[in-house]
């Protein structure tokens, strides 16, 4: 691109809200108009001659869209807090500046995360379902009994924002609070966070739930070993990334009894969900929507659109992923 032509802006799929229109006043604007991902071939047509890609993390952002792009790419701006999707050293490589979406989907995701937490303790779709299919049902002392939030412990793995907000929302259901990992002694003392290591916190939590990235480190973080020091009676919540959990560990160790329950938003190998979840009754599963509201959705688009006008200016980016090198 000329210093003089337009910024073209490439936007991957649809998006609410301002964020189009803020794009349009600042340059041409190719926009895939389209709820599910686009095919991979339709991808590298429409980054062609691209200023800026606007991702999703359903977009594998690498060194094949760097190439269909071309040269004139200065960012790609994923549009979540999750950047496991892009191929960080290969934007270094490119001189491809990337930036995400923090802040703005904390509450929707820790929202999300909690309503996991609740249904996971107190069998609400098992429930729905129950009600549902027409079976026979009375009020009994025994009848479908779940679990206490009161008192029991919320072991929460990655006490970053998202992390932070869920431990608050737990608190006010009258959690104590655990986490392994080092995170600001603030966050944690206001909290009244205990801090653990990963064993002693898999081993105490009644509720694990998972906020950390997806990075080399934490794939398959929880697996068969981890599972087994957990607790009978505890559940495992996921609203962060599925590879996280190793997916066929989890099937086993809900199948086997080794923990009570799970509450899932993303899985290994999205939209794919292992088959064997599909008929367990003790496991509540939402198609990756912890940040799918109105607002947040809206947030997200709109903070991706200023990074976007920002990088085709040439100032300062809002939300930069530091680049390795
Ligand atoms: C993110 O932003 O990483 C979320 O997973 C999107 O819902």
């Amino acid at each position: 691109m000329s210093d003089h032509a337009a910024p073209r802006f490439v936007v991957t799929n649809r998006m609410p809200g301002a964020a189009v229109e803020m794009l349009e006043a600042a340059g041409e604007v190719v926009y895939l108009d389209v709820e599910s991902p686009p095919s991979r071939e339709r991808l590298m047509e429409a980054v062609a001659g691209a200023t800026v890609v606007l991702t999703m993390l359903s977009d594998r952002v690498d060194e094949e869209l760097f190439a269909a792009a071309g040269e004139g790419l200065r960012c790609v701006c994923n549009v979540a807090v999750g950047f496991d999707n892009v191929d960080l050293a290969a934007a270094a490589r490119r001189g491809v500046a990337v930036t995400n979406t923090p802040g703005v989907l904390d509450d929707a995701t820790a929202d999300l995360a909690m309503a996991l937490i609740l249904a996971a303790s107190r069998r609400i779709v098992e429930g729905d379902r129950l009600v549902r299919s027409g079976e026979p049902w009375r009020w009994g002392m025994t009848f479908m009994l779940g679990r206490d939030l009161r008192g029991r412990t919320l072991g929460v793995l990655g006490l970053g924002k998202i992390g932070a907000k869920v431990a608050e929302r737990a608190r006010s259901f009258g959690m104590e609070i655990a986490y392994s990992g080092r995170h600001p002694a603030e966050v944690a003392d206001r909290l009244d966070a205990r801090r653990l290591s990963l064993d002693e916190l898999l081993e105490s939590a009644d509720v694990l739930t998972l906020h950390c990235p997806l990075t080399d480190e934490t794939r398959h973080l929880i697996g068969a070993a981890e599972l087994a020091l957990m607790k009978p009676t505890a559940a495992l919540v996921n609203a962060a990334r599925g590879p996280v959990v190793d997916e066929a560990a989890l099937v086993e160790a809900l199948r086997s009894g080794q923990i009570a329950a799970a509450g899932l938003d993303v899985y290994e190998d999205e939209p794919r969900v292992h088959p064997d979840l599909l008929v367990m009754e003790n496991v509540t599963m939402t198609p990756h929507l912890g940040s799918a509201t109105v607002e947040t959705r809206e947030a997200m688009a709109e903070l991706a659109a200023r990074n976007a006008i920002a990088a085709a200016r040439g100032e300062p980016l809002i939300t930069p992923v530091p680049l390795p090198g």
